[in-house]
Parts: structure tokens; C-alpha cells; sequence
């Protein structure tokens, strides 16, 4: 089945308002219409309005970085699927490593925040990846298979999730996954889903890699037969960059 790829640029903490809306042009501009990859763009929450502005219409999707699992309430500092949903985004990433490692972000919070964006009409890119210590122990399967039952185990709407494979060791570091490394771990995943929910949607599930993407390295990870596109950091702060990463889609 041909899955469109999508290539997600994950801003994290950088850009004001000015610097997010010059890249967001960038990236609009040069996107060419005949592109197959779906693009989307995570600013901070305070951009989003702004950046929301430069793609509408464009075809490019914005996303938020992070959601609330409830949809109102006493939550100071929080954002919601619905104020995402109100501010132009079409997704939001869920689960991200940096999340679980400093934000406390467990399983069972990764999956209330999935379901709140399903709820709120958003596109969860859910992530998963295992730890540098996981891998050399061994563990990189149990532990990404089990991040991964936690989020898609008896979910309605599975069809509609994105499961972004992150290897925690990858990410920021330059250390980018073999190719094939990271393809026996979005087959592995592709499996699980095909167990829990059948072929359809196994088939149909968008299984994004990231980590260290670039330009350079891009193609050769997208061209496994499992890599359905691409959660970008650090090169998606560079339009070149991250235009080099759409095209390689
Ligand atoms: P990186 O980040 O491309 O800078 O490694 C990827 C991510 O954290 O989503």
C-alpha cells in the first residue's frame, strides 16, 4: 500500500515569533507543489498563531509540540487539543523523549494525551525509542513495543495515529540509526499494530523515524520499505536543510 510520507519539523525551544514566521516562509516557498511528502511545521505554542497565518492554505500542516490529556480546567501552563485545533493545528507530537525524560511524561500520560488529540480532531505523532543503556542491553524491542501497546492498544482511532520511532541516543547527537537498524524496529512496529489491530490499519500506519535526520543521510532512511517519513529537529531549523529532507521524501 503507498502510505504518503510526512516529514514533521519539530522546532522544540527555539524561534520567536519573527524568526518562525521567515522560516515558515522558507519552507512554504519551497515546497514544491509537485512534492508527495505531507509537511508539517511544530513551533513553540507562542508562534503558532503566526506560523498558522503563513501556511494556511499552503498545504503545509502545522502542529503543536505537546497537549494537555484534558480538554478545560484548572491546568495552569497547560495547552488542549480543542485551543490547538482553534489556532490552525492540524497535529501535535505526543510522548517526544525530551517530554518523558524532563516533563514526566509516562505511558499512561502519553496515552491520555493521544486520545485528547483524537478527541480534538488532531493528528498525534505519538513517539517511542529506547535509551542508548536499552539498546546495548538488548532491550530496544521490549521497550519500543512496550511504549508502543501502551499508546495503540484497543484505541478508537487508531487510523488516524502517527507513530514517530526516536531512538533516544540519536537524538541531537549527530549519531543517526543505520538504515537498516531502524528499519527492523518500524517493521517490528508495523507488526505489533497488525497484531493489535489488523491489516488495514497496519498497512495504512505512518511510521516516522527520528534522530539526527539531515539532508544527507535522509534518503538512504527513507528508502526502507517500513520509514514512512520523518520527525526533524536540529535540520529542521534550516530551511535548505529541511527543504533537502521534503525533496529526499
Ligand atoms: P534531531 O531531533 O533531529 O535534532 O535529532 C529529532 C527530534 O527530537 O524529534
Amino acid at each position: 500500500m503507498a502510505r504518503r510520507p510526512l516529514i514533521a519539523g519539530n522546532w522544540k525551544l527555539h524561534n520567536g515569533l519573527e524568526a518562525s514566521v521567515t522560516l515558515a516562509r522558507a519552507v512554504v516557498a519551497g515546497v514544491d507543489a509537485g512534492t508527495r511528502a505531507e509537511v508539517v511545521l511544530a513551533p513553540v505554542f507562542t508562534a503558532l498563531s503566526s506560523v498558522a497565518a503563513v501556511v494556511r492554505g499552503t498545504g503545509v500542516g502545522l502542529a503543536g509540540q505537546d497537549v494537555h490529556w484534558d480538554d478545560k480546567g484548572a491546568f495552569t501552563g497547560e495547552v488542549s487539543a480543542p485551543l490547538l485545533a482553534d489556532v490552525g493545528a492540524s497535529h501535535v507530537i505526543v510522548g517526544h523523549s525530551e517530554r518523558r525524560q524532563f516533563f514526566g511524561d509516562d505511558d499512561a500520560r502519553v496515552r491520555r494525551k493521544v486520545e485528547a488529540a483524537l478527541r480534538g480532531g488532531l493528528v498525534p505523532i505519538a513517539c517511542v525509542g529506547e535509551t542508548l543503556g536499552e539498546r546495548e542491553a538488548g532491550k530496544t524491542l521490549d521497550v519500543v513495543l512496550g511504549q508502543l501497546d501502551a499508546i495503540a492498544k484497543d484505541l478508537v482511532g487508531i487510523e488516524r495515529v502517527v507513530i514517530a520511532y526516536e531512538p533516544v541516543w540519536a537524538i541531537g547527537t549527530g549519531r543517526v540509526a543505520k538504515a537498516e537498524d531502524a528499519e527492523d524496529v518500524h517493521r517490528a512496529i508495523r507488526d505489533r499494530v497488525r497484531a493489535l489491530a489488523g491489516d488495514a490499519i497496519a498497512d495504512g500506519l505512518r511510521i516516522l523515524y527520528g534522530g539526527s535526520v539531515k539532508g544527507d543521510n535522509a534518503a538512504a532512511l527513507l528508502g526502507q520499505a517500513d520509514i514512512d517519513g520523518a520527525l526533524v529537529g536540529g535540520a529542521s531549523l534550516d530551511a535548505a536543510q529541511f527543504l533537502a529532507i521534503i525533496r529526499a521524501a
